[in-house]
């Protein structure tokens, strides 16, 4: 699904298309995580190439609703999140597993590590997963996550975002990326949305609002659509 990123004479790994660098100094945590030698390119095994990308519990009917995991439905506002997975040619991915993780509408993971004094949600996981179909579309009902704040710097507010996670036919195929919100009011202090350098790379970060997909009387619609490759490729994360 994906090459592996170029490497600088330096040392210091680049990246293609608008993919994030390893090192962006303002997101403080790459610069411990991020390599300081060249990357060395492992050879595929069989298996690396072959292997099943998931676990063999089939993809639930339901798994691709976060708002019906739980007895009650989540607090917050309910919204559809869409779109279609292509390649470099525009041609559907078909069968990619996508799963996605996020905070809760106030802005707190289920997570031991999230230590932000908002209240959690017992009607709400935050995890979700489904396949693309024929066309490459996929489709998730979830509510809107809140902001919230992660001490990268004085005062640091992560926009609102969806994180998502796509499967090839193997695990070495995996992309990660986060998709945000349209006119969010945090994106310009945020190290990690700004480590995409490339504004229109950005750009393709931000979901759009979807009227025609928005349900009257029951959910607002976002659509996210991922390209895989390419010159208008979403950027990804290192993985
Ligand atoms: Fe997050």
């Amino acid at each position: 699904m994906k090459e592996m990123r170029e490497q600088s004479p330096g040392g210091v790994v680049g990246s293609r298309r608008g993919d994030p660098p390893y090192l962006a100094p303002d997101y403080v945590a790459t610069r411990l995580r991020a390599p300081k030698e060249p990357l060395i390119i492992l050879p595929s095994t069989l298996s690396d190439t072959t292997g099943p990308a998931y676990g063999r519990a089939p993809v639930g009917e339901l798994d691709n609703d976060l708002t019906r995991q739980h007895e009650g439905e989540p607090l917050g506002e309910r919204i559809i999140v869409h779109g279609r997975v292509t390649d470099g040619d525009g041609r559907p991915v078909r069968g990619s597993l996508i799963e996605v993780w996020q905070a809760n509408a106030a802005g707190r993971y289920t997570h031991h590590l999230d230590r932000h004094p908002a209240p959690l949600d017992s009607n709400f996981s935050g995890a979700g997963r489904c396949l693309t179909d024929d066309e490459g579309r996929y489709r998730f009902v979830t509510v809107k996550p809140g902001a919230y704040p992660w001490k990268n710097h004085h005062n640091a507010w992560r926009p609102a975002h969806i994180h998502f996670s796509l499967f090839g036919e193997a695990f070495r195929s995996r992309l990660i990326t986060q998709m945000y919100f349209p006119g969010d009011p945090l994106f310009w202090q945020d190290p990690i949305f700004n480590s995409v350098r490339d504004e229109k790379a950005r750009q393709r970060l931000i979901s759009s609002f979807d009227l025609e997909t928005t349900v009257p009387e029951w959910a607002l619609a976002y659509r996210f659509d991922i390209v895989l490759e390419g010159r208008r490729a979403t950027p990804m994360e290192d993985h």
